[in-house]
């Protein structure tokens, strides 16, 4: 069975809730539909319950009935919601009213739903832009103790089983962090390789990628990656990990073995930690484009509860995979 029906069939065995803030997104409804059909997921839909009604009937989406509809306008529980709002910000001047007025927007109502206990986690992206998708994730739900930065990593099924796990591989940050520092590099290198065990299911052995191999370059961006190695093995000694290495150092056996002797990652690495988001924006991209890899994610790692964000281009089989990602994660945080 591939990982991604193997997801699927740990979601179905336990059914997490998660809350899709776009209820009347039309890829969002029609994934929210198979993963209803499948049982994959408990579905909280927030938005207009006529106008989501309206959609299911005219699209013939039998399964929407079964979703729970919110709809911000009418909801019970908005003035705890609101409540909890202005407690988390107030420090960051907030007032009541804002609070009042946030809480119904879609994106805010979803985080507090989960900091409240009533969703375990969510999905979104489909219509908004990462950055409003993650700020309110960012204000609300919080890091992950241990953990100060939320980063985003893309499952790379390649076409290359001589790289990575068979051809898969994991790649960060792809997706949040445009410049992050040593010791955000660090955190995201140890978020990646709870990624690469509890989503991927492999052992991570991790490359921290750079322009340079074992000193072969010297320049302040070397430093850096250097530096980041160096934290992530003291927060966690027993990391497999190793930088700073190029990319053809860190996949490439031979390559490995003459850029960098000795190691035991280089040549044989499955987790790739780019140097900041430009690099590894592009570099998902690009092996995604030129080598027809399925690149599937981002899969935000490092938050307290899982939220993750869709690419405005998603399909519907984006989504669903990423609903079955998003109740992995929840089962996961609440081990
Ligand atoms: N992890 C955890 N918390 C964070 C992070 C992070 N990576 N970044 C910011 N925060 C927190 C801050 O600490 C702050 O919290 P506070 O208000 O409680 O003090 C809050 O979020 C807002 O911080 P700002 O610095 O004001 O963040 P801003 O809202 O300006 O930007 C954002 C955050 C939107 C994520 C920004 O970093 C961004 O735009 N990143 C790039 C996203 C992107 O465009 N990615 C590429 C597209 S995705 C794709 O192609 C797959």
């Amino acid at each position: 069975m591939n990982l991604l029906n193997q997801i699927m069939e740990r979601a179905k065995a336990n059914p997490q809730r998660i809350v899709l803030p776009e209820g009347t997104e039309l890829r969002t409804l029609k994934a929210a539909d198979i993963i209803l059909k499948n049982k994959a997921a408990r579905l909280i839909l927030i938005g207009d319950e006529n106008e989501i009604q309206t959609l299911a009937i005219t699209y013939n989406l039998q399964h929407i009935a079964q979703a729970e509809i919110i709809d911000p306008e009418r909801c019970s529980k908005m003035e705890t919601y609101s409540g909890l709002l202005y407690e988390l910000r107030k420090s960051k001047g907030m007032t009541i009213e804002e609070a009042g007025k946030l809480a119904k927007n879609p994106l805010y109502l979803a985080c507090l739903m989960i900091k409240n206990g009533d969703a375990d986690g969510e999905l979104a992206g489909a219509r908004n832009t990462t950055g409003d998708v993650l700020r309110p994730a960012f204000q609300i739900v919080k890091t992950k103790p241990g953990i100060s930065v939320v980063s985003g990593a893309f499952l790379m099924f390649t076409p290359t089983p001589q790289y990575g796990e068979n051809g898969l591989l994991i790649f960060a940050d792809c997706a949040v962090n445009p410049n992050p520092s040593a010791k955000e590099l660090a955190e995201i290198a140890i978020s990646s390789a709870e990624t690469a065990r509890a989503i991927a299911g492999f052992d991570p052995k991790i490359a921290m990628l750079s322009f340079s191999t074992k000193g072969s370059a010297k320049h302040e961006l070397v430093d850096k990656v250097v530096e980041a190695t160096l934290l992530a093995k003291q927060m966690n000694p027993l990391l497999q990990i190793e930088g700073e290495l190029q990319a053809d150092a860190a996949l490439v056996p031979e390559i490995g073995k003459s850029k960098a002797p000795g190691s035991a990652i280089a040549g044989h690495a499955n987790v790739l930690v780019f140097p900041d988001l430009q690099s590894g924006n592009i570099g998902y991209k690009m092996v995604e484009r030129f080598s027809g890899t399925q690149a599937v994610g981002p899969i935000l790692q490092g938050m307290a509860a899982p939220i993750n964000d869709l690419s405005r281009g998603c399909s519907v089989e984006d989504i669903v995979n990423m609903i079955a990602i998003t109740a992995n994660q929840a089962m996961i945080s609440k081990l």
